[in-house]
């Protein structure tokens, strides 16, 4: 206990003021690491423990930016209208990507009222009930596409025969590419993803895609049907969205289905090396959704951190003051992991409960494509495990390749037998 003296004749003394400012964090280099498997990145492990928040420095772009790692303060960061990211196309912020040509129309870069505008000519193509009607054709493709892999018998990779062509398949369905287009498109999607090949021929890929997708939202006008290109015909016409925002909005929506190749990667990954897991997961089908949700919250799902914010005003943030027009990260990552949140935060514990997880972001920007990510993940899962009973890894772990200099992580090959 301190005890406090006061004068019996005047006010209370003021509490005790620093007259200097808390001094700034020292401003950390992120370099572009490869790492193997589903190791946590160790450089963002050290900004946790010296967090809340610190400031970082990645490969390109110039100056720093603040970088929030607690789950409380990426909530706040993600969910505050003081933060906003229109402003971040007109800069050169601190980031990982080398090259930056946002879109107009681009979900990612859109600040109020324009986020909602754009968001709600595409809404319902991602809703539950788009996903429960979509979900009898996902299980066809899936299934077909498993009928090979039996037909050829083991070993198979399960990247290039499934998780790649999967994804790939099923965004098509939601954004209906005719099926006449459909290779052509898929033969653009997977050179704009591709890590090989460089940045020429991911232009003419890009070049290509966004040519095609003007040609198809025009022709697409009068369409009646509920998918993507069907809903941003109608909205240009009746003048909710410009042409270039309907093309610049569909262009992310059609690569998306990349995410769920190289989550799932390390999702199946994770179980495969975790036989207890497998187990489990053979063995209580019912409560396979929970476990899901704990691996979806494991898996580091990308490289260093996606795209930035900027405060608009002075904010402050875990009791530093972030301001007007200085940038910032959160890290979903980092927030997954946060101890205060998640017990153990390391662990795998599929009986996790809650597990109010980040994996696909919050706020207003929180993942398009999540509730479609999750029905991928959960028929991929269940159709696997239920088809090939004695399905496991065909080589050691150790030798599994990783996809290197990339946003996304995740095995380049899964080669597995049954
Ligand atoms: C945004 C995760 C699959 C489309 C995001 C964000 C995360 C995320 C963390 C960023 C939130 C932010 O900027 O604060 C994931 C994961 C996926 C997945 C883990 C798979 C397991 C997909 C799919 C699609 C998609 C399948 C589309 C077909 C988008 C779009 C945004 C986004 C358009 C930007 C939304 C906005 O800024 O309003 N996702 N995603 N994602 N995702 Fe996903």
């Amino acid at each position: 206990m301190t005890t406090v003296e006061t004068t019996l004749t005047g006010p209370p003394p003021e509490p005790d003021r620093d007259p200097v400012p808390a001094a700034q964090p020292p401003v950390r280099d992120w370099p572009a690491c490869d790492l193997d498997g589903t190791a946590f990145d160790p450089v963002l492990a050290g900004f946790m423990r010296e967090g809340p928040l610190t400031r970082i420095r990645l490969p390109h772009g110039e100056g720093w930016a603040w970088l929030a790692t607690r789950y409380e303060d990426v909530r706040l960061i993600t969910n505050d209208p003081r933060f906003g990211r229109a402003e971040v196309t007109r800069r050169q912020v601190t980031r990982m990507a080398p090259n930056f040509a946002p879109r107009p129309g681009s979900l990612a870069w859109a600040d109020q009222p324009d986020h909602n505008r754009l968001r709600k000519a595409v809404a319902g193509a991602f809703t539950v009930s788009a996903a429960k009607r979509l979900r009898p054709r996902a299980q066809a493709v899936l299934d077909e596409l498993v009928d090979g892999v039996l037909a050829d018998g083991p070993p198979a990779d399960l990247v290039e025969r499934v998780l790649e062509p999967f994804p790939l398949t099923v965004v098509s369905e939601v954004m209906g590419v005719p099926s006449a287009d459909r290779e052509r498109v898929h033969a653009w999607t997977r050179q704009i993803i591709s890590t090989s090949g460089g940045p020429e021929a991911a232009g003419r890929a890009k070049t290509g895609l966004y040519g095609w997708i003007t040609a198809t939202v025009r022709a697409r006008a009068h369409s009646t049907d509920e998918d993507v290109y069907a809903l941003l015909g109608r909205a240009v016409l009746r003048g909710e969205i410009a042409e270039e925002e309907a093309v610049g909005l569909a262009g992310p929506l059609q690569i998306g289905g990349e995410a769920v190749t190289h989550n799932c990667g390390q999702m199946l990954y994770l179980m495969l090396t975790r036989p207890e897991l497998m187990e489990r997961m053979r063995t209580r089908p019912e409560a396979r959704g929970p476990v899901l949700d704990e691996l979806l919250r494991h898996i580091p799902h990308r490289s260093s951190v996606g795209l930035a914010r900027i405060a608009r005003e002075d904010v402050e943030v875990a009791g530093r003051l972030i301001a007007a027009g200085e940038p910032v990260y959160v890290s979903y990552l980092a927030a997954n992991r946060d101890p205060a949140v998640f017990p153990d935060p390391d662990r795998i514990d599929p009986d996790r409960d809650p597990n109010p997880h980040l994996a696909f972001g919050n706020g207003p920007h929180y993942c398009t494509g999540a509730v479609l990510a999750r029905l991928q993940t959960e028929l991929l899962v269940d159709t696997l495990l239920d088809r090939l009973p004695g399905l496991r890894l065909a080589v050691p772990p150790t030798e599994v390749r990783w996809r290197q200099k990339t946003m996304i992580r995740g095995p380049r090959t899964l080669p597995v037998t049954w």
